[in-house]
């Protein structure tokens, strides 16, 4: 009867817990003004999900020939770009594209080079101070982590790029700002930079708005987080591996009693 007592108390304490845990943040925080942002079928999300390469190899067209006029990406090195399918050779060309800044040389200046694969993404500005000259005050960050960086991940970075809108008459919208209705505040700083046709892809697809935007959203999600397809591939076995030890536990627990209960039986 005192075990019954201590698991009711215990069970109270679970129901405590679960609730604490997952439930109370949604109805405590349930009343702030967060801005909806809509969810998206990534091919990444899930726990069986991966990286789609077609979609990242169009992302990375599109940050290369939109993005990167005003942002960096400088923890990614070209020779990452080999995990998104590309050869040797393709990413050998691909990074010779841009130039780079080395040195001092054997004079003690700087010189310009052609980058390697082994370099980090060239940089559209060579410090924060002139990022913000270019782009009146406001400074476009790194977008290596950004996906991380920002809450609803891709799915924030789609809708911020397809979120530009006239704003309404009692908006005033000062020089230099634009209007997006998923920024938070609803002005920023960066110019709508989608537009139908804006690139000409490789593989042919029809370069919408939407299409660039998710397909640069996937490429960004990949920089985050390179490494997502091993975790999964780590947790589905790790699942794996406790399932079968809780299998074999449960028979190695029923063959340890069986003389136990046997005794009791007897006795009784
Ligand atoms: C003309 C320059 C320019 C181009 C091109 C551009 N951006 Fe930006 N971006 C900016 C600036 C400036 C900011 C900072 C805005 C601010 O602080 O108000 C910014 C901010 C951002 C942010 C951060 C928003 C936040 O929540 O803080 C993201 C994400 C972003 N840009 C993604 C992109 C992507 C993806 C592309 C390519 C499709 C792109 N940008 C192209 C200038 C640019």
């Amino acid at each position: 009867m005192k075990i019954l007592k201590y698991l009711k108390i215990i069970n109270l304490f679970l129901i405590k817990f679960i609730f604490i845990l997952f439930l109370a943040p949604n109805v405590l925080f349930a009343a702030g003004d967060t801005i909806d942002i809509p969810k998206n079928d990534w091919s990444f999300s899930g726990l069986f999900g991966t990286f789609d390469r077609s979609a990242q190899q169009r992302g990375l067209q599109v940050y290369k020939e939109v993005c990167s006029g005003c942002h960096g990406m400088r923890l990614i090195a070209y020779r990452n770009l080999k995990a998104l399918g590309y050869n040797d050779a393709e990413v050998k060309a691909f990074a010779a594209d841009n130039e780079i800044t080395d040195g001092p040389n054997d004079d003690g200046e700087m010189f310009e080079r052609p980058a390697r694969p082994s370099d980090k993404f060239a940089s559209p500005y060579p410090n924060e101070q002139a990022a913000r000259v270019a782009n009146g005050g406001a400074y476009p960050p790194d977008l290596s982590l950004i996906v991380k960086a920002r809450v609803g991940g891709a799915d924030y970075i789609h809708a911020l790029l397809s979120g530009y809108r006239d704003a309404p008459k009692s908006k005033n919208v000062p020089d230099g700002m634009y209007y997006n209705i998923y920024y938070p505040g609803n002005l920023i700083g960066m110019p709508q930079p989608l537009y139908e046709e804006g690139v000409d892809y490789a593989d042919g697809t029809k370069a919408t708005e939407e299409q660039m935007s998710k397909d640069v959203s996937a490429f960004l999600a990949w920089a985050s987080e390179p490494e997502l397809e091993e975790r999964k591939k780590l947790g589905i076995s790790v699942i794996c591996f406790l399932l079968v030890l809780t299998i074999l536990s449960y028979f190695a627990m029923k063959q340890i009693w069986a003389p136990i209960k046997r005794r009791n039986q007897n006795i009784s």
